[in-house]
């Protein structure tokens, strides 16, 4: 299944420590279906060799304004091919020449012509990126439109400690793929529930299962990723929040109902990612019950089922449902989204998938089943949501 659209960019080199970080960048998002071309500056070609760069994108890396074969123009040509420029690591200097539009070399002169985004990913040391010179530059990248990606805080190679880390290569292959996804869901509001629930039975103890969430905060991610408004209804995580989501944190599945009713009108596509506990305790006890040495009895009410009730809805926004199964995969999938009339249901083996990075999914829908194999959980979220987008281009 196509998971980007854009497949080409210019990865820009540029001299500094972090420079190796590059080769593992390459390599992520070539993996990832991109085509990369390789352009370093000669102070890069002094960190790492341009032979290296070549050998993993496959293709000569360029370095010169002056050795072009074809007609002169590599700087127009290089940028015109690319749905994207990645400078990384962008070291100061580069960031002040790009600040103030100087082209002396390949690199800064096919920034400077080229007609696509421009995404940068500083490295320096503290000082140098503390400095009130290179702040000024980053604010002026950003006037101008160039994302800036990092840093980040930490052990710098010179020994000091601080900000101006470049971002590690797997978090800048996921933030350059998410600015490459085309924005489908412009204008769409999303509405997901994630995570577990927790049913209290006393003060300190209650009844939860093993959902980490993460399978609906990378939901949220690639839907955001598309353009999406989204509200995400989340249990209790241990989580970073989406970056744009509006969240909502509940406890109870009775809290998670609540928050879902209260926002689903407003929403276009509904996907229940959540573990939702389908019982809560009759009688929970306001204090922490003692011990005995008698049995204990819990009385379990069953708790109403979101998803159902908002397929039922009078005017249902698109539902789609997730589905965890222990075995039978295909029937119980099947069965779940005839009976919850839903138009998709994603379905997974429990075992595999709870807590886990990786996931494997099957599809549910009309057409049949789809399998998307198994990856990362953003990976899985972005192909869910392509699939979205083309039954719900089928469905108008
Ligand atoms: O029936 P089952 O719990 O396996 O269905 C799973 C799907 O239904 C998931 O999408 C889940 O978020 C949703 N669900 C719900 N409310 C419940 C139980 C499940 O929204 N009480």
């Amino acid at each position: 299944m196509e998971q980007t659209q854009a497949k080409r960019i210019v990865l820009g080199i540029t001299g500094g420590i972090a420079a190796y970080k590059a080769a593992e960048l390459a390599r992520l998002l070539i993996k990832q279906g991109i085509e990369v071309q390789v352009a370093m500056t000669e102070a890069a070609c002094h960190f790492i060799t341009p032979v290296t760069l070549q050998a993993l994108s496959g293709k000569p890396v360029l370095s010169s304004q002056w050795d072009d074969a074809e007609n002169g123009m590599a700087h127009i040509n290089l940028s015109r091919a690319a749905d994207a420029v990645v400078i990384a690591p962008a070291s100061a200097d580069f960031i002040a020449k790009l600040a103030n539009g100087l082209a002396d070399d390949l690199l800064s002169t096919l920034c400077l012509a080229r007609n696509c985004p421009l995404l940068v990913a500083p490295a320096m040391n503290r000082q140098m990126w503390e400095h009130p010179a290179t702040q000024r530059n980053i604010a002026q990248l950003k006037a101008d439109g160039v994302t800036v990606l990092g840093p980040d805080s930490g052990m710098q190679a010179c020994g000091e400690d601080g900000m101006g880390r470049m971002l590690e290569a797997a978090q800048l292959a996921h933030a350059i793929i998410a600015s490459l996804q085309p924005k489908f869901l412009a204008g769409t509001k999303i509405l997901l529930t994630a995570g577990p629930t927790y049913e209290a039975i006393d003060a300190v103890r209650g009844i939860t299962n093993r959902s980490s969430g993460k399978m609906g905060y990378a939901v949220a991610q690639a839907a955001l990723e598309l353009g999406a408004e989204v509200t995400l209804v989340s249990g209790p995580t241990t989580l970073s929040n989406p970056q744009g989501a509006a969240m909502v944190s509940v406890t109870s599945a009775a809290e998670m109902f609540e928050a879902v009713k209260q926002h689903v009108a407003a929403c276009d596509i509904f996907i229940g990612v959540a573990a939702v506990a389908d019982y809560r305790v009759a009688q929970t006890s306001a204090h922490k019950i003692k011990k005995s040495g008698a049995n204990l009895t819990l009385e379990l009410v069953p708790n109403a089922d979101i998803l159902a009730y908002v397929a039922a809805l009078p005017h249902p926004p698109f539902c789609v449902g997730f589905a965890a199964e222990s075995e039978n995969l295909k029937e119980h999938a099947e069965q779940k989204r005839r009976a919850k009339k839903l138009p998709l249901l994603a379905a997974n083996l429990a075992q595999q998938a709870i807590g886990s990075n990786d996931n494997e999914l099957v599809l549910f829908d009309d057409a049949g089943e789809h399998l998307l194999p198994r990856s990362d959980k953003l990976t899985q979220a972005r192909a869910l949501l392509h699939h979205i987008v083309k039954l719900k281009g089928k469905q108008s």
